[in-house]
């Protein structure tokens, strides 16, 4: 199992994975995938995670690991490589939405945040403003 930056011809792959787990992908047919990192495993993609990059925060986004492929850790590394290129395009931290996967990223650091706290930029984003539904939990992680 080896995890590599997304290519275009990974978008197909990248767009099932999340579509199976009713995660958003309508904005994903037209945007670079320079921030997504996949799981590859003997020639297809198993996992996959984006981040949506604003300067100096960021927004996690579509993780997602294919059902055969679970509870090997995978999703804990797709997490922590992101979270280094994060770090090293100068992120200090990190923001995601999940409707029910918040035990998930509290063992790897993220916290519940009110939406009052939500830094301008993140509230911007598609995902945020209307993709995910206004019940969603917000949580972020601090990376520096
Ligand atoms: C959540 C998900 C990415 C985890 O992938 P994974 O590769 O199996 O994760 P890991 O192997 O790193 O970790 C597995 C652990 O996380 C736990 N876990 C998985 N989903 C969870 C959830 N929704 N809530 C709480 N814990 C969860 C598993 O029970 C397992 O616990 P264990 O180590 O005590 O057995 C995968 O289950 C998935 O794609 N789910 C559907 C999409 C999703 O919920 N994405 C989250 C973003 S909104």
């Amino acid at each position: 199992m080896k995890l590599r930056a997304a290519r275009d011809d990974d978008r197909d792959a990248i767009i099932a994975l999340l579509d199976a787990e009713s995660l958003p992908t309508s904005d994903l047919w037209n945007r670079a995938l320079e921030d997504f990192i996949v799981a590859e495993n003997e020639g297809s993609v198993v996992g996959c995670i984006g981040a949506e990059v604003l300067g100096g925060t960021a927004l996690l986004r579509s993780l997602a690991v294919g059902v055969t492929s679970r509870r090997q850790g995978l999703a804990g590394r797709l997490i922590e490589s992101l979270e280094f290129k994060l770090l090293e395009h100068g992120v200090v931290d990190s923001w995601l939405l999940t409707i029910d996967a918040s035990d998930f990223f509290l063992r790897h650091g993220y916290w519940v945040q009110s939406r009052e706290d939500v830094p301008d930029a993140i509230r911007r984003t598609d995902e945020f403003s209307s993709l995910c539904p206004g019940t969603a939990i917000v949580m972020s992680k601090p990376l520096a």
